[in-house]
């Protein structure tokens, strides 16, 4: 029988409390055969394609601007506000003896946590069962729901606080 170990992790955060609240189960891996984990953060790209509402804003602003360049600003912005938020992370997850590779991309959060997975042949998936916007009545978050119908990998899903 093939022996099952847990070496690479893949730890999606959205800086959601709950996704905060995965990070200590990410931690007790280190002592389950834990080595590397990939710390994964991804702008929803709906959230900045939306030109229209750009285009308001530079009104608003009064700035004398493109939307594109505008675009590739605030993506800019948002990349290294991301990976300001990671370092801690990172660190923590170094301190205790982890490899730890930060990434931050721009996509469709499901899909890119499913294709990063795979092409990153990971272990294991340990996400929060909500996020951001934690709806009381939804049992499950879209990200996760979607991450665990379409990837093949074992997923770890820690609650939200009630
Ligand atoms: N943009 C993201 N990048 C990386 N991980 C994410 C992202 N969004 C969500 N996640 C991961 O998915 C978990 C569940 O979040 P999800 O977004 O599914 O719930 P929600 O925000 O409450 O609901 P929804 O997004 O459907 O409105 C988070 O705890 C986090 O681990
Ligand atoms: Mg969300």
């Amino acid at each position: 029988m093939e022996e099952i170990v847990y070496k690479k992790i893949l730890y999606p955060t959205d800086f959601s409390e709950t996704a905060k609240l995965a990070l200590s189960h990410v931690k007790a891996f280190k002592t389950l055969g834990g080595e590397e984990v990939i710390l994964l953060h991804v702008i929803d790209e709906r959230d900045i394609k939306k030109k229209d509402i750009l285009s308001l804003l530079l009104g608003v602003a009064g700035l004398n601007k493109s939307v594109e360049e505008f675009e590739s600003e605030l993506k800019e912005k948002l990349i290294k506000e991301a990976k300001n938020k990671m370092e801690n992370i990172k660190k923590e997850l170094e301190d205790i003896g982890f490899k730890v590779r930060d990434m931050v991309v721009i996509g469709i959060p499901h899909e890119e946590i499913v294709e990063i997975a795979k092409n990153c042949d990971v272990d294991i998936i340990i996400m929060g069962s909500h996020g951001i916007t934690n709806l009381k009545e939804i049992l499950l978050g879209s990200v996760t729901e979607n991450v665990i119908k379409k990837s093949d990998k074992p997923v770890l899903i820690i609650r939200r606080k009630e």
